[in-house]
């Protein structure tokens, strides 16, 4: 695997490979890499000749609250994994070449993105997006890879791409998870012993809002209800939202119609730990 922090250089190297006919796959990152980064990377070599995974852990996307500095970072053991996974150039940009000073460019998706995450992190997506653009500019791509994970943030990216014509096919792996069900995430280390036994109840209630839907269950309200009965059990749990929309348009939805499908998604703070989770389901 060849390690590249300079621009320049991975766009003549990325230039000489699309010449030889190769397609390129990207899987952004902000490094702290897990399973479930992996993944996405193993899905990326499906469908093309060549993985760049990028690590860039973005000061834009993180709301002033949030765990910008003490966000982990070891890119010697990031590269290690990468590479195992069939990483085959590992893209590290500096601050600088992200952001060169005075920076004063903006990318902003309008109307989905002010609501879920949006709603609880003004401006993070503005971040993420503005930093994807980059991203996508830099690697120039046939193909980049998002965890469903981040379901609103893959929704948002799939957005943009179509609205600004980006040559770029959007692919969206599955969530990977942990035995006990907890969706692998680089936030999980920050979870005391105790913290992370009850933070099972996320998996568990968005199973079972699953098993509702599924199983007939038509009034939002009575599967939110359920999910609510069960995190509250857990006593260091704190909800931030709990979600039924419309998957297409992320509006929230009282009713569920048959054919419709609907992301379940759900914020729970755990300290000052905020850990997220979701599903997809269409109403039989
Ligand atoms: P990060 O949180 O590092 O995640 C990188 C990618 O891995 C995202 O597409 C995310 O959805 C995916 N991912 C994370 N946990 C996963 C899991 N358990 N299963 C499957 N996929 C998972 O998301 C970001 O970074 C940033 O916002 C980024 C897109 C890189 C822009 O800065």
């Amino acid at each position: 695997m060849m390690q590249i922090a300079d621009t320049a250089g991975l766009r003549k190297h990325v230039e000489e490979l699309r010449r030889s006919g190769k397609r390129i796959g990207v899987v952004p990152t902000m490094g702290a890499l897990h399973e479930g980064h992996l993944s996405l990377v193993r899905i990326a070599r499906e469908r093309s000749n060549i993985v760049i995974m990028t690590i860039f852990v973005n000061p834009m996307q993180f709301v002033p609250t949030e765990d910008f500095a003490a966000y982990p970072r070891d890119l010697q053991r990031d590269a290690a994994l990468a590479e195992s996974a069939g990483a085959d150039i590992l893209f590290v940009p500096s601050d600088t070449e992200v952001y060169p000073q005075p920076y004063h460019t903006y990318v902003n998706v309008e109307q989905i993105t002010t609501v879920l995450e949006g709603k609880s992190r003004p401006t993070h997506f503005r971040g993420v997006t503005t930093v994807v653009v980059k991203l996508l500019n830099m690697t120039t791509p046939h193909v980049a890879v998002f965890g469903q994970k981040d379901a609103q943030q893959a929704v948002v990216i799939r957005q943009m791409a179509k609205d600004l014509n980006f040559p770029v096919e959007i692919v969206v792996g599955p969530i990977v998870r942990e035995a006990d069900g907890l969706a692998m995430s680089s936030r999980n280390t920050y979870l005391s012993t105790e913290e992370r036994a009850q933070s099972t109840v996320l998996s568990r209630s968005i199973q079972r809002a699953e098993e509702l839907i599924r199983g007939g269950e038509r009034q939002s309200s009575v599967v939110i209800g359920e999910m609510k009965t069960m995190i509250s059990a857990q006593s260091l749990a704190k909800i931030d939202y709990l979600s039924i929309a419309e998957y297409a348009t992320l509006g929230e939805l009282r009713g569920l119609a048959p054919g419709l499908t609907v992301l379940v998604s759900i914020a729970v703070r755990f300290g000052k730990t905020r850990l997220i989770d979701n599903t997809i389901v269409t109403v039989p």
